[in-house]
């Protein structure tokens, strides 16, 4: 029986990305067996275009009959006005909520032809190969109360909620462990625990599910400590886990390191397995529809999303030859050429790593 997989390319350059990992996932159907459907939804900005919500009913209820789901990017300046609860950005968070997408799985790995497009010195960032795995359905991105009142005095006060139940620190650390087991047996636990209560109950839970991984050597750091130490001594990192909004920041602080967020994949899994797969890099309104996006972030997704969802581990590692083989080729989008090297379009790039598969 073939597999479902639903494509939401969303806004921005999501369009333009997602065209190009589709090809790739063609060029398998066609030419190594892949047997997968693909359909397609509404989120984000589209979906409010569409339906009048950022998760649009019939967007959600197709979300949760495919096995897995490969996202382009939501947002646009054009809905920034739009109420809170209809922007773009609410999409994602309530899709991730709705299917409960608890463990972010965000690699930043440095292919060795990208080394001089960090703006990191080589020498600190070459073998750079780390894992974030962030927590994604709960924190201070869903924590009530929330919002913002008048005071008894008449000032007006905003506020948010950190919050985590045991049982949500206790899967992700469990998920970080799993992972660290995989690879290389070390796992960073990053918290803000010299501060902050619940960095503390985090950090005690870690702490307390590490007695069921004894051959993974834990540590934990202070985020702030985190960020210092991921463009200070990067290669220090194995697997790092951490909260909702931590791992959203020191994310995008990985991803430099590799040369550009362009080129930084993500899977969000739930606890049956079932996974949405997104570039880590937002929907660049001021490029989108230029053609100067760089599809590689997108079309390693659609490997993460072979390899985790599928088992499809041969198909997943032939994208990743392929993309490997394409900057090895020399091609580059603009976010990765160094000055006066030529630049791919988005469109010469997919159809690169297609000819490579
Ligand atoms: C990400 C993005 C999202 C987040 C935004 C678009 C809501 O930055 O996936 O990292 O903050 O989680
Ligand atoms: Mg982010």
């Amino acid at each position: 029986m073939s597999r479902k997989i639903l494509v939401l390319p969303g806004d921005g350059v999501g369009p333009e990305i997602i065209a190009e990992a589709v090809k790739v996932i063609d060029a398998l159907k066609i030419g190594h067996g892949l047997d997968v459907e693909l359909d397609e939804a509404a989120i984000g900005g589209a979906g409010y275009d569409a339906a009048g919500q950022p998760l649009p009913e019939a967007t959600l209820a197709k979300a949760r009959e495919a096995d897995a789901i490969l996202l382009g990017a939501v947002g646009g300046p054009q809905y920034d006005t739009l109420p809170r609860e209809l922007r773009p950005e609410r999409g994602l968070l309530a899709i991730r909520k709705e299917l409960g997408l608890f463990a972010n799985l965000r690699p930043a790995l440095l292919y060795p032809e990208l080394a001089e497009a960090s703006t990191l010195k080589r020498e600190v960032v070459e073998g750079l190969d780390i894992m974030i795995v962030r927590e994604l359905t709960g924190g201070i991105y869903f924590g009530e109360p929330r919002g913002v009142h008048t005071c008894e005095d008449g000032e007006r006060e905003g506020f948010n909620t950190l919050v985590y139940r045991e049982s949500e620190v206790e899967r992700i650390a469990r998920a970080a462990f799993e992972t660290a087991m995989k690879r290389g047996k070390r796992l960073c636990s990053v918290d803000k625990a010299n501060v902050l209560e619940v960095s503390e109950f985090w950090r005690e839970i870690v702490v307390r599910v590490s007695g069921d991984y004894p051959e993974v050597e834990l540590s934990h750091m202070y985020v702030d400590n985190a960020a210092m130490q991921l463009v200070r001594a990067p290669k220090q990192f194995d697997v790092m886990v951490t909260t909702n909004m931590f791992g959203d920041i020191l994310s995008d602080a990985a991803s430099m390191l590799t040369g550009s967020i362009g080129m930084l994949p993500s899977a969000s899994l739930n606890a049956s397995g079932q996974g949405m797969y997104e570039p880590i890099h937002g929907s660049a309104p001021d490029i989108a529809g230029r053609g100067m996006a760089n599809p590689l972030a997108t079309i390693l997704s659609a490997s993460m999303l072979l390899r985790h969802s599928l088992g499809e581990a041969v198909l997943a590692d032939r994208i990743d030859a392929a993309v490997g083989s394409v900057l090895g080729q020399g091609l580059r989008t603009a976010d990765i050429a160094r000055e006066g090297e030529a630049v791919a379009s988005t469109a010469e790039m997919g159809a690169a790593v297609v000819a490579a598969l």
